[in-house]
């Protein structure tokens, strides 16, 4: 076992993410280190990590210091298929009620240009917003579904656009639109594109206007980080607080990522 090292946490933008040095994620460290990784992911929103090229016992070994495994997956693109898990701006499995609080990806084997991915921030986005419409939308609950089964493998194309009279008939869990981050007081928005249908008590036209606002709004590229992989780096996001976007743009080569996704809570509503 390592003696304690708090990491240091290098902002990557003004308003979200940071790249975290001075660990060897390979080696084992005292309790007080993995806190402090958790501290900086709910801080920063998503961090990351350079030249950690772990095992799979390595991965899950890290995974496990921070919180429950609940998914473990492996994202392969290979160079025929055209489609990438992820490309549309989303937050993971909002469609459960105890969706993953957090979303780690760890890249094995990267394309020579491409293969970006984007988060954005909704604690600096819901700050940014007028204190009416703020005080709008902390009055509000949303119902996340699965409808839009999107992205679902990376052969496939997409599904057809669910009809409205789908979308006003999705079931699924009721999610409070304005979420509170516990470790950092932080009130964050809590819908997104891919899952929010519509809010609790509105049908789906109702809702449509103001969560197209939500959606163009939430990214500005202010609230928006994009990190350029390299095989070794690591993302590690805090899934009750951001969107992420994976970037499809490197047709014809393969990228192998490993994903884990942590369990998490029922939201808590912010007051
Ligand atoms: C995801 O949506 O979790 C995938 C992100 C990526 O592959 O960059």
């Amino acid at each position: 076992m390592e003696t304690a090292t708090l990491p240091e946490a290098h902002k990557t933008g003004g308003l979200i993410g940071a790249e975290i040095r001075g660990l060897d994620l390979t080696r084992e460290y005292p309790d007080e280190t993995y806190e402090a990784v958790r501290q900086a992911w709910a801080e920063h929103g998503v961090i990351f990590f350079r030249d950690q090229h772990l095992n799979e016992e390595q991965r899950e070994r890290f995974a496990t210091k921070l919180g429950t495994i609940r998914v473990k997956q492996e994202l392969r693109k290979e160079p025929e298929q055209t489609r990438a898990i992820g490309e549309g701006w989303h937050t993971d499995m909002t469609c459960f009620d105890e969706p993953p609080v957090a979303t780690m990806l760890f890249a094995e084997e990267i394309p020579s240009w491409g293969g970006d991915t984007q988060w954005a921030g909704m604690g600096p986005a819901f700050e940014a917003l007028s204190s009416g419409l703020r005080a709008t939308l902390l009055g509000l609950r949303a119902i996340h579904s699965n409808v839009r089964k999107l992205g679902l493998s990376y052969g496939q194309t997409d599904p057809p656009e669910p009809s409205i009279a789908e979308y006003d008939a999705a079931e699924g869990p009721v999610h409070p639109v304005v979420r509170l981050i516990p470790e950092t007081g932080r009130r964050v928005l809590y819908v997104n594109p891919e899952f929010t249908m519509r809010f609790e008590g509105w049908t789906r036209r109702e809702s449509l206007p103001l969560l197209r606002y939500l959606f163009e709004f939430g990214i500005r590229p202010e609230f928006v980080t994009r990190f350029h992989w390299a095989p070794g780096s690591i993302a590690m996001w805090d899934n009750r607080q951001t969107w992420h976007f994976a970037v499809n743009d490197y047709q014809g080569q393969r990228r192998v990522m490993h994903r884990i996704l942590l369990a998490g809570t029922k939201p808590i509503p912010a007051a």
